[in-house]
């Protein structure tokens, strides 16, 4: 990116620059990864770009069925353009089985199929580890009302019935993702930061038994290598089937 454009924020994952509209944003997603916090870093060459192209993808999908999110097009292989959106510090997790920190903090086995999809809330504060926080802390806190609560709850249920069915469409079981929503200058609330293999659990269904086979972060959390070949595997897959 040139020195044209100022940079408002850098996360772990993406780097926010200006536009020249007020009410618009340039992402460009990193080679970056991190888990755990932080704690764990590495750089993966070529995974900003495919972050960047399956998020494109996935918010094209979303849009046409009607979800609002904050995506409007792609500037380059790695850059898109956003509307700006004030982001709100809450991360809503939905999990369609069990795996990951449901499965180390509670006694529910790993692999589980859930009856219904289980919502987890967590606070975005990395100087508190983002704990799981309750409906009520969230009122508490005054993040949102109940009512905007309500809202992000059910677009989430929404958006993960129609990500299911496209990841089965593809040969993944969607495992679980985290989504991030905010407001924009008119006070809508909007989907907002990534959907992709660092922020979805995509299990490959083309296996002839009942082995796990992750193509999502947990190849590096879990240290099972072949990251980017899985994210350009379902990239590939992806664009085989659009
Ligand atoms: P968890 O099992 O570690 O709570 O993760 C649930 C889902 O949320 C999984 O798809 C990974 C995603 N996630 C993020 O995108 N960012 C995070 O900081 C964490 C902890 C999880
Ligand atoms: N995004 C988190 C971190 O930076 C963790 C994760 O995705 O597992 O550390």
């Amino acid at each position: 990116m040139n020195n044209y454009y100022e940079l408002i924020y850098e996360g772990k994952a993406k780097k926010v620059f200006s536009h020249d509209d007020a009410d618009k944003v340039i992402i460009e997603f990193k080679d970056d990864a991190t888990a755990f916090n932080a704690l764990k870093k590495a750089k993966f060459e070529g995974k900003g770009k495919l972050n960047c192209l399956i998020s494109a993808r996935i918010f094209e999908i979303l849009v046409k069925k009607n979800i609002p999110t904050h995506f409007l097009k792609l500037k380059n292989e790695n850059t898109m353009i956003a509307k700006k959106i004030k982001v709100i510090p809450l991360e809503i997790v939905l999990r369609n089985t069990a795996y990951g920190s449901l499965c180390k903090q509670t006694t529910i086995k790993a692999g589980t199929l859930l009856a219904k999809p289980l919502i987890d809330i967590y606070l975005k504060n990395d100087d508190l580890n983002d704990p799981l926080i309750t409906k009520e802390r969230i009122e508490l806190m005054n993040i949102i009302s109940p009512k905007e609560l309500d809202l992000i709850i059910d677009s989430t249920l929404k958006i993960n019935v129609i990500l299911k069915s496209f990841f089965k469409n593809i040969q993944l079981q969607l495992v679980d993702f985290k989504l991030e929503f905010g407001f924009d200058s008119k006070n809508n609330i909007l989907l907002g930061d990534e959907i992709s293999p660092d922020n979805c659990r995509l299990w490959d269904l083309n296996q002839k038994n009942d082995t796990i086979v992750s193509l999502d972060k947990d190849r590096f959390r879990n240290d099972l290598g072949g990251l980017i070949e899985a994210y350009s595997e379902i990239n590939r897959r992806i664009n085989d089937f659009i």
